[in-house]
């Protein structure tokens, strides 16, 4: 009988339907599908779990602005949610969505369990509640700002069901000295451990004044506040009141942001705790992806999204640049720069090369079949001592989840597998016989350390570990190796290598950036459909406008363009960008600092009080890093879409005129 392995379950936030994901979102769940690989390779079954949180008023309002029933709209926002983990190749082994039947089921039953514990009474609460983040402040007046988004906050009364939080203090006290471990990292710990001695007030756990939400049973409308709802979720995931069944409760590590962990080592814990079921053993707090110190927002335009970087450089290198260039638990700065350094640097100039220099030798030397090694000299022994400690280091990195370290770690042997050919100088030997014996042991030696830095990748690089797997012509898959397989000397020998592939091909910076930046204006703004074909003699009652023939747009549509005339006070060139400028404008009301891709074809100094047609409505973008508000009109001309700016060349209009 198969031995059976220990289970292991995580889970990322479930993430609000309100939205798509950006590459904050993308993190999360990147670093749970590291962890998972990680503890596949480590010999646990592993369940991770992810999903959508789609109840509450946003969901109301999103609906009604979108014109369609609010179960429609979450239904087409978790498939693009779910679809866009599939094709970044993290897809959930269990997807959960709040609205659920298995969902809808657990939190009645979590909500009755602590009602007959005694946890749960009826009251009225009047407060200020910020719709956004779907929580009331208790600290606030009314008119004021929600301390955590800065939007207005609504004053809301109404019935509700009370959740007794004040008697779980001293159990949860007591529950976060016998877990030392719960709330990882230790600064949050801290934080939350103040925040519970200073006092638990009891939580409303239901709602009047939403509609969309899971009924309470028999006591309509009261329907549970999303985070009863949505923290319950890890629970339906993997069984709901049948948990004990598929034995992955209670979760051994619940991933969040910092912005939501009180939910997860307050409530929820409090929750289970009058339900008397078991706590999840660890939540793990980390910090933002900031974009200029900001948190990414699609109304601050500077949201950074993942399919761009993708497309240009892979997915492993999106996955290698968030796992390496920030310390888990902190928050990191997001820049396209410092992504294709690290791609260049690390990906292409590292793992990326060994690999295929080192297959190219075995090609030259040995038509393409891995040797076996001859005799040993120090320096061969010393690489495979540098592969042991990097072992060692990587795996007890990665299982406090320090990424960086580990693969800070995993490429200082690359670094040493790198020195160690440029001083053997496999090149420089010849074919005599015990030439052919050093070579053999050479590139042995190189394509074993090569094996095992492939091995403990593999769980960040997944796609790329798999092609290198297969460059080395080696047995099975690189994700079914396990510990066992880290140990020296397991090279499979006069193996053919397979074919070669480019694995992180080298690319041009300032190019990269741009098209990076281009695809994801495009995915922000993308360009509008084209109205849809009415049959020409569909006269608008009323004597309306007359619906557009297709292909056409309707004079109001035009309308919705505001351009003005503005006059160029400054333009600079942007270090790094060869085709923009920045420029400064007055555009009447105000000067507004607005990039243009001309730098190719306009002298900045000439540019200086010259009068342009500024489209002004545009909603502000980051172009390699700089802010554009507005855009410049140009014509396009020739193949290569020479920039010609439009002008007033007749008349010396007035700064601020609208073009219509
Ligand atoms: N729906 C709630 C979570 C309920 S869990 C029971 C929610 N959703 S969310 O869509 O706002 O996602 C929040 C999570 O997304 C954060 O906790 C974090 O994991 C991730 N991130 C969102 N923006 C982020 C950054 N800029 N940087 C890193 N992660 C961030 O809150």
């Amino acid at each position: 009988m198969p031995e059976e392995r220990p289970k292991y379950y995580l889970t990322t936030p479930i993430y609000y339907t309100n939205g798509l994901p950006h590459i904050g979102h993308t993190y999360t769940t990147v670093v749970a599908d590291a962890i998972r690989r990680y503890k596949r390779m480590r010999g646990y079954e592993v369940v991770m779990t992810t999903g959508t949180d789609e109840h509450g008023i946003n969901v109301e309002r999103a609906a009604q602005k979108a014109g369609i029933p609010e179960s429609e709209f979450v239904a087409k926002m978790a498939v693009a949610w779910k679809a866009l983990w599939d094709e970044l190749g993290i897809p959930a082994d269990e997807f959960v969505r709040t609205t659920d039947l298995r969902h809808v089921r657990t939190v009645q039953w979590l909500f009755k369990l602590c009602k007959e514990n005694g946890y749960v009474y009826k009251g009225h609460y009047t407060g200020q509640y910020c719709i956004y983040d779907n929580a009331f402040v208790s600290e606030a007046k009314p008119g004021d700002n929600c301390p955590d988004c800065g939007r207005p906050l609504e004053t809301i009364t109404e019935e509700n069901y009370f959740f007794k939080l004040s008697a779980l203090q001293k159990p949860l006290l007591d529950f976060y000295k016998k877990y030392p471990n719960f709330i990882q990292p230790e600064t949050r710990k801290n934080e939350i451990i103040s925040f519970v001695e200073g006092g638990l007030k009891d939580l409303s756990i239901t709602r009047t004044t939403v509609r969309w939400g899971i009924p309470v049973p028999g006591e309509e409308p009261h329907v549970f506040y999303v985070w009863f709802d949505a923290l319950t979720a890890y629970l339906s995931a993997v069984g709901g009141p049948e948990y004990e069944k598929r034995g992955f409760w209670p979760a051994d590590l619940h991933l969040v942001g910092k912005d939501i962990i009180r939910f997860h080592t307050v409530y929820w814990p409090a929750f289970l705790m009058a339900a008397t079921l078991p706590v999840p053993k660890q939540v793990w707090a980390h910090g933002w992806f900031l974009m200029d110190a900001n948190k990414m927002s699609k109304s601050k335009g500077n949201v950074i999204l993942p399919r761009p970087i993708v497309n240009m450089l892979g997915m492993d290198a999106m996955r290698y640049f968030l796992l390496r260039e920030v310390v888990f638990g902190q928050d990191g700065n997001f820049s396209y720069d410092a992504l294709v350094t690290r791609y260049n640097s690390d990906l292409a100039n590292g793992l990326g090369n060994l690999a295929s220099r080192t297959a190219a030798m075995i090609e030259k030397n040995f038509g393409g079949k891995i040797p076996k090694s001859g005799a040993h000299l120090p320096q061969d022994d010393g690489l495979a001592t540098v592969a042991a400690e990097t072992v060692g280091e990587a795996l007890e990195r990665f299982e406090k989840f320090e990424f960086a370290r580990s693969l800070e770690a995993i490429w200082g042997a690359i670094a040493a597998a790198d020195k160690y050919l440029t001083s053997e100088q496999p090149w420089a030997l010849g074919d005599s016989e015990a030439e052919t014996q050093r070579k053999a042991t050479i590139l042995w030696t190189t394509a074993e350390l090569l094996r095992i830095v492939t091995v403990l990748a593999h769980p960040v690089l997944p796609e790329s570990t798999a092609k290198v797997w297969t460059l080395l012509g080696q047995p099975g898959k690189v994700s079914a190796v396990e510990l066992d397989g880290l140990r020296w000397g397991q090279l499979a020998t006069g193996v053919q290598l397979g074919k070669a592939q480019a694995l992180f091909p080298r690319v041009e910076k300032t190019e990269a950036i741009e098209r990076m930046e281009a695809m994801a204006n495009e995915e922000l703004n993308p360009a509008p459909a084209p109205p849809a074909t009415a049959p020409a003699h569909a006269a608008t009652p009323g004597g309306a406008a007359a619906a557009p023939a297709a292909g056409k747009i309707g004079i109001e549509d035009f309308a919705k363009v505001e351009m003005r005339v503005g006059q160029i006070k400054t333009a600079e060139r942007i270090v790094g960008a060869d085709k923009l400028l920045k420029l400064t404008v007055d555009i009447g009301t105000e000067i507004r600092q607005i990039c243009a891709g001309i730098a190719q074809y306009y002298e900045p100094e000439k540019l200086i009080g010259r009068k342009v047609a500024v489209v002004v409505n545009l909603a502000p973008r980051k172009l390699r890093g700089v802010e554009s508000n507005g855009m410049i009109v140009a014509a396009s001309v020739g193949p290569e879409g020479r920039p010609v700016l439009a002008g007033f060349p007749e008349e010396d209009v007035e700064i601020g005129a609208r073009l219509k």
